[in-house]
């Protein structure tokens, strides 16, 4: 691996960056295996309904993922990107995509099987990065160890989500700045946006970048940071008009539901779909460690994302006597009709 060495200097800093980040109240932090006495099974009850659901509709392990991420980067890992809006307020959900909504029935379905078990116990944020292991695993992808304990949250507000999520069409330095208010590094950056590999987009949340890049509009005002051909493939068979919000596009075409390094190779080649896909080459550094893993068996890029992931699932968690541990997904416990 003669061109390991940029690698190394970000998964170095990467691991140095394993701390509990916004780890809740002093002295409590997640560990493994939280639930062994008050739940002894939920962890395998929620791989259990994994198991068997995910291989019948293997892109929910993309919907789970991308809710988690969701769920982590407003107000921590609290599972606050479940909450139904209520009174007419509009909640996180309310400002995800549809491909992300698909997830939340599936959560809930998990929330219901481990209630029977042990009502009030298990939390939906636990839950959602359990399964959001389990179904990356289930896929071929890699594993990674969830430490648990972390405690539902009991807001969630529409705008903070369309604040704080990263935009698809940020670059590099927004995107940065934007990891890093996470407690998240560049490599958390360049790694996590490797769940892309398993993405789908629609036409019309990139066809800016086909038709009417610099707002001109017209033949030509294509991005010039995306490969030619590969525009003009998509323009043709894909999203014949800039509006076309229904056609999906594979973020890793020909392998979008097997984990693997398309998605990156994609990238060198100018082939990333989102800005902010485009945006991790316009990086020396970050270029150049794409390059490397690239160029390594698969094993090296799982060992980073299982890495990343790991930290995301620690973001901002409640834990102790915050939050409460909800007792449905989408609803805080006192509610009252
Ligand atoms: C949450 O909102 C969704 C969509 O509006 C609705 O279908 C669902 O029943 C709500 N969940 C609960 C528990 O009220
Ligand atoms: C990134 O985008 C922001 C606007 O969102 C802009 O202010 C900034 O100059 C851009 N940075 C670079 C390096 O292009
Ligand atoms: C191109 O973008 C500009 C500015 O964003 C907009 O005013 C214009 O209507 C767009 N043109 C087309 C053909 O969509
Ligand atoms: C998709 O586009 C159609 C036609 O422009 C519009 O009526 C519809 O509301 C759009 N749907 C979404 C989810 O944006
Ligand atoms: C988004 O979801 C709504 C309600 O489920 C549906 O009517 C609409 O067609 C969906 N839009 C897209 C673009 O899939």
């Amino acid at each position: 691996m003669a061109m390991a060495a940029p690698l190394t200097l970000v998964v170095v800093a990467a691991a140095v960056a394993v701390v509990f980040v916004g780890g809740g109240v002093e002295g409590w932090v997640l560990k493994e295996g939280f639930y062994e006495q008050s739940c002894p099974r939920a962890e395998a009850l929620v791989k259990h309904y994994v198991e068997q659901h995910v291989p019948l509709a293997p892109s929910v392990a993309a919907t789970l993922i991308r809710t988690h991420f969701h769920d982590c980067f407003v107000r921590g890992c609290d599972a606050s990107v479940l909450l139904n809006g209520t009174d007419g307020a509009e909640a996180e959900k309310d400002a995800a995509p549809n491909l992300t909504l698909r997830g939340f029935a599936f959560i809930d379905r998990i929330k219901s099987v481990v209630e029977s078990e042990c009502p009030g116990v298990v939390s939906c944020a636990d839950i959602l990065a359990l399964a959001t292991r389990d179904a990356i695993s289930v896929i071929g992808g890699p594993f990674w160890r969830v430490a648990t304990g972390r405690r539902d949250g009991r807001v969630s507000i529409k705008q903070e989500a369309l604040d704080q999520i990263p935009a698809p069409t940020m670059n590099f330095t927004d995107l940065l700045s934007s990891f890093q208010s996470k407690g998240l590094d560049l490599a958390d950056l360049i790694w996590l946006s490797g769940a892309h590999t398993i993405g789908i987009a629609h036409c019309n949340s990139f066809s800016k970048r086909l038709y009417n890049f610099t707002g001109k509009g017209g033949p030509g005002d294509a991005d010039p940071s995306l490969d030619a051909e590969y525009a003009a493939n998509l323009r043709r068979s894909k999203c014949a008009a800039p509006s076309d919000n229904t056609t999906i596009v594979e973020m890793d075409p020909g392998s979008f539901l097997t984990f693997d390094l398309g998605y990156y190779r994609g990238l060198l080649r100018r082939r990333g779909l989102f800005q902010s896909d485009a945006a991790l080459v316009t990086d020396a550094a970050a270029e150049a460690n794409i390059a490397s893993v690239v160029s390594s068996p698969p094993e090296v890029f799982f060992q980073v994302f299982a890495r990343s992931m790991a930290k995301l699932g620690m973001v901002g968690v409640k834990t102790g006597s915050e939050g409460e541990i909800r007792k449905h997904c989408a609803l805080v416990n006192d509610i009252h009709y």
